[in-house]
């Protein structure tokens, strides 16, 4: 291979020797500490976190019981790419991870590129896990009455973007303790804080705090890191199992059924949550030069922990989809809610501190993941030599560590990252397809020394073309309008909030009046409906319309209640909708999202809302159909290869569930991942590339 090219790789040999040289430079090397119990219990840290503690409720709310079958398909993806990561961390053990394992599979500007976009996983990961880590640690303090300023514990953004919309739901008529908790908490922020120069101070501190501390306990060692990641490891299982054990006694099987309430659709839409809440057992190969025996304990050890995680995650599934209907788990932190609604306030509690130490957990191995990479990618010479400095004493990546620090801590101090859920998974998805790849690469050549641990070979093409035509038949039977309907690019009904938002002062105006009327009708219903009107977030609560009337469950309000109190509360209901229709837009959005009376559709064709304003389609349609076209000709391109070259099962369906996952997230993140991806090239073509060790040993190699 020419030494300028941009495939230029490095062989086994090249990067175990790199590792000894930096220690000839009088740079220190790694202490190994790790065994598999410890490689296990760091999988668990980094795995169990926000995942399980937040954005699980979302996914069961959309896929109800039946939520616990992602969880096993991805815990399978999940499984085929760790035999990957396994592969490839005994054959290359060291520190890298995917990065390295890049370098020697497809070539310099690939493992630059993938080292690149792991930052996303690891850095951009910790700065979401560190925001929601202060969302928890706050709410902990508030329960045992400690009080911290708003402005020190939310960013700015949110203060002034939650300020802006609370002052106009204010001045459209709402009091000010009628509105969410969050408005409160932003208005309240931006009210308080300190200015400097009409600049509102306003940073979320706990978040830093957290950062500073685990960055501090990365940078003191090794063996520091493990004990503390053990001892919180404990802690958190701990909680888990008593969750479980308590909650199993309050469990209603009436609950799980309907099992899959809205069908395959319905649990996919979960498919970024519940990865995420899966994201961090490869950061265990980061550790490969730390661990006593790498190649037989680095499989191992994430195989444990990705079979624990999974075990948890689906008894917690069935568990919270047991206490509680599905419908109501759409919240933030769904597993101290089902305790609260079932009155067991002090469970919600424990859980409360649990997530905080759960969070820190997945910090620490995340924050010590990142440097890592960075010192594999110094010794290459795509990154300043400073990167690969080991601490003299402390034997860890000092200097990495602490610019890990800073990248982490100064953007959670003030940046609102919407999309960083999203793009944490975008990143991560990458590396594993890429590392899957590699080992399918790897396969057919013999010049290349292999690892102890070598992924058990399948012939693919026994399976893979029977799985394609097993999709397409299904796609055509089952699944035949929605399939024609991709194909052909089918228009489809926008989203509720992008219609309201498009809505001119007037239609607006029309649109409520006609809600108005349609709902008053609805509204001489029965029992049931007053249940469901009071599961959907209504305008009021049930204590509020209920005063006066005394009743403990809202079960019992719906069947127990005479007619004259169901006529007295329907009656107040109707009034104050009425009232609460005449707000604000976002009171519209709401109101469409909560199961109404009338479709929106059919609320706006009457007021002259029609074709492109009400559907997507055409090229804009298309382009957030991309990535499943991108998925799609990848799987037939692929399954025409394995059929030619006899491709090894597992790492095959390994790239395809990831590339499938990937394939669901949304557009506007692959866009920007793209742009992240754009940058970093720039960056290796202006620095990484000229001093990339490679290209200079080549070169005089040449010369000699
Ligand atoms: N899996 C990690 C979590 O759920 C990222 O927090």
């Amino acid at each position: 291979m020419k030494q300028n090219s941009l495939f230029r790789k490095k062989t086994v040999q090249d990067i175990l020797t790199a590792s000894e040289q930096s220690q000839a430079d009088g740079h220190d090397t790694l202490g190994k500490h790790l065994k598999v119990r410890d490689l296990a219990a760091f999988g668990i840290a980094a795995i169990i976190g926000a995942g399980i503690f937040s954005t699980i409720g979302e996914a069961s709310s959309n896929g109800g019981p039946a939520v616990i079958f992602l969880f096993i398909f991805t815990a399978i993806a999940c499984g085929f790419a760790a035999f990957a990561y396994a592969e490839f961390a005994s054959m290359v053990p060291v520190a890298g991870s995917a990065y390295t394992y890049s370098y020697v599979a497809f070539g310099e500007i690939i493992a630059w590129t993938i080292g690149w976009a792991l930052i996303m996983e690891y850095a951009i990961g910790n700065i979401t896990v560190a925001i929601s880590w202060s969302d928890y640690f706050t709410g902990m303090l508030e329960g045992v009455n400690i009080h911290l300023p708003q402005w020190i514990q939310t960013d700015y953004l949110t203060a002034y973007n939650g300020y802006n919309e609370a002052e106009a739901l204010i001045q459209g008529g709402k009091n000010f303790e009628n509105l969410d908790a969050s408005l409160q908490a932003a208005h309240k922020a931006w009210e308080t804080a300190p200015t400097i120069f009409n600049f509102h101070l306003i940073f979320d501190l706990p978040a830093l705090f957290i950062i500073v501390l685990i960055t501090w306990l990365v940078y003191r060692g090794m063996k520091e890191s493990r004990n503390a990641s053990n001892v919180m490891v404990i802690i958190k299982l701990a909680i888990i199992l008593l969750v479980i054990a308590v909650g199993i006694f309050y469990v209603d099987t009436d609950n799980w059924s309907p099992f899959a309430p809205n069908g395959v659709s319905g649990i996919l839409k979960g498919v970024s949550a519940v990865f995420f809440a899966y994201i961090g057992f490869d950061a265990i190969s980061t550790t490969a030069e730390e661990c006593e025996n790498p190649q037989r304990d680095l499989p191992r050890g994430m195989m444990w922990a990705i079979i624990i995680c999974t075990i948890l995650y689906v008894i917690i599934s069935l568990i919270l989809t047991g206490l509680v209907n599905y419908k109501v788990l759409a919240v933030g932190d769904p597993l101290a809610f089902v305790f609260r609604e079932i009155d067991l306030k002090w469970m919600s509690g424990i859980i409360a501190v649990s997530a905080v130490i759960a969070m820190a957990s997945v910090l620490l191995v995340f924050q010590m993941g990142q440097p890592r990479i960075w010192m594999s990618m110094s010794r290459d010479g795509l990154l300043p030599k400073k990167f690969s400095k080991v601490h003299p004493k402390y034997k860890t990546p000092s200097f990495a560590t602490i610019v890990v620090g800073f990248v982490v801590a100064v953007p959670a101090l003030f940046m609102n990252l919407t999309m960083v859920t999203d793009l944490c998974s975008i990143g991560t998805l990458f590396a594993f397809v890429l590392v899957c790849g590699g080992v399918l690469i790897l396969q057919n050549r013999t010049d290349i020394p292999r690892g102890k641990f070598r992924t058990p070979y399948m012939n693919g093409k026994y399976v893979l073309p029977f799985l394609v035509a097993g999709a397409i038949i299904l796609g055509f039977t089952q699944y035949k309008p929605e399939l024609m309907g991709f194909l052909t690019n089918q228009s489809e009904l926008k989203e509720t909030k992008d219609l309201i938002v498009d809505l001119s002062e007037k239609e607006s105006a029309q649109l409520k009046e006609s809600i108005i009327l349609v709902d008053k009708a609805g509204f001489s219903l029965v029992g049931s409906d007053l249940l469901a009107y009071f599961e959907q977030e209504p305008k009021i609560d049930l204590k509020t319309s209920l005063r006066g009337i005394k009743s403990s469950s809202k079960a019992e309000i719906a069947s127990e209640l005479d007619q004259k109190t169901k006529d007295r509360l329907i009656h107040f209901l109707e009034g104050y909708d009425e009232k609460g229709l005449k707000l604000m837009d976002s009171d519209l959005e709401k109101y469409f999202e909560q199961g109404p009376k009338i479709s929106i559709e059919n609320a706006l064709k009457p007021i002259g809302v029609s074709g492109k304003r009400l559907y997507n389609s055409g090229f804009s349609h298309f382009a957030h159909k991309i990535p499943t076209w991108i998925f799609i000709l990848f799987t037939l391109f692929i399954t025409i290869v394995t059929i030619r070259k006899n491709l090894s099962l597992i790492p095959l369906l390994g790239l395809l569930s990831c590339l499938y996952m990937m394939s669901q997230i949304e557009l506007r993140n692959w866009i920007a991942f793209v742009i992240w991806l754009c940058i970093g090239l720039v960056i290796y073509f202006v620095y990484s590339r000229k001093n990339s060790k490679l290209g200079l040993k080549k070169t005089s190699d040449e010369r000699q």
